[in-house]
């Protein structure tokens, strides 16, 4: 391996330039030596690769190796056979699940749908998301008794208008809008039917939820982190697992001690986004008609 985090080996590379193509940074330039025609790192340019694995991947004669890439985790690509109308059903009647039958999800489900979140794209072509998996009752029980408390004490002090203030000067105005208009409205009233003992609509009763972590500087780490979560909700649902994207939960892991706590979260990381995961306990008989709010041409 050279300085640079690609080796493009001289023997195998054939010259046909598509790692240069392909490379979103145009870190392989082709060089001509003795009339042969083969690819090599600009030297100017190897600090800015963002290991992508893209040059890889594109290779027809496996000459390329990068930094950090395992060479025998590039399979073969498969036709996936998906069809646009398979995809387009596929994604109509997809459903957030919010009612999840009490069975455990058995950790090998879990890890399956792992391995497709690994796979969603990054803003800087390689991965920093981590994923924290909550399964166990006793645990999810402590981190929901906790979300409630750090939910109640910020209702709490926003109706002080001098804590509130402070909160609008360090969250910022629309964040302070969308708690008081959406967020705690709905909470008081999943705090009344858990102190009802009519079950935890915060954490939706799940048998199991996905926390997904990024270093707090990452570029792009809170965009990654959705779209991971998005996709390991796609996963799931190919497995006849339900699931539901929960933006109530990722605030509470970051600003509740007890919870950072409970899930071990390092002061660099932070919770960008969550999922529900479990059985479904209903099926859904009709898609939802939704339309985008607006489509302009320019
Ligand atoms: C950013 C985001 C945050 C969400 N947060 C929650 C949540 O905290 N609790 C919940 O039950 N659903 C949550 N959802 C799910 C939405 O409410 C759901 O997508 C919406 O009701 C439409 O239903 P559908 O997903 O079945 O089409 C969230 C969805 C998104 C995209």
């Amino acid at each position: 391996m050279t300085k640079t985090p690609i080796l493009i080996k001289e023997v195998e590379c054939k010259g046909c330039g598509l790692c240069v193509s392909v490379c979103p940074r145009r870190v392989p330039v082709i060089s001509e030596e003795n009339g042969r025609k083969k690819a090599v790192v600009f030297e100017g340019r190897a600090d800015v690769c963002m290991k992508c694995g893209q040059c890889v991947a594109v290779c027809p004669s496996g000459a390329i190796v990068v930094e950090g890439l395992d060479p025998a985790g590039f399979e073969p690509v498969r036709d996936s056979g998906v069809s646009y109308e398979n995809l387009s059903a596929f994604f109509k009647s997809r459903r957030s699940v919010r009612r999840y039958k009490k069975e455990p999800l058995p950790m090998e489900i879990i890890e399956k749908i792992l391995h497709v979140a690994a796979s969603a794209p990054t803003g800087t072509g390689s991965c920093s998301t981590g994923v924290i998996v909550v399964d166990s009752a006793e645990k999810l029980a402590e981190i929901s008794s906790a979300a409630y408390e750090m939910y109640s004490s910020l209702d709490k002090a926003l109706s002080n208008p001098i804590a509130r203030f402070f909160i609008s000067k360090k969250a910022g105005k629309k964040m302070v809008g969308t708690l008081e208009t959406f967020v705690m409205p709905g909470f008081r009233w999943y705090r009344r039917w858990r102190e009802e003992g009519a079950g935890d609509e915060l954490m939706r009763d799940a048998p199991a939820v996905l926390l997904f972590t990024s270093p707090v500087n990452e570029p792009e780490g809170e965009m990654n982190c959705i779209i991971a979560a998005y996709q390991a909700t796609l996963a799931a649902k190919t497995l006849g697992v339900g699931s539901c994207i929960n933006g109530l939960l990722p605030p509470a892991c970051n600003r509740s001690p007890a919870i950072r706590d409970i899930i071990k979260l390092s002061r660099d990381r932070e919770v960008y986004a969550c999922i529900t995961l479990g059985f479904p306990k209903l099926g859904y008989k009709r898609t939802i008609p939704r339309k985008l709010a607006g489509v302009t041409r320019v």
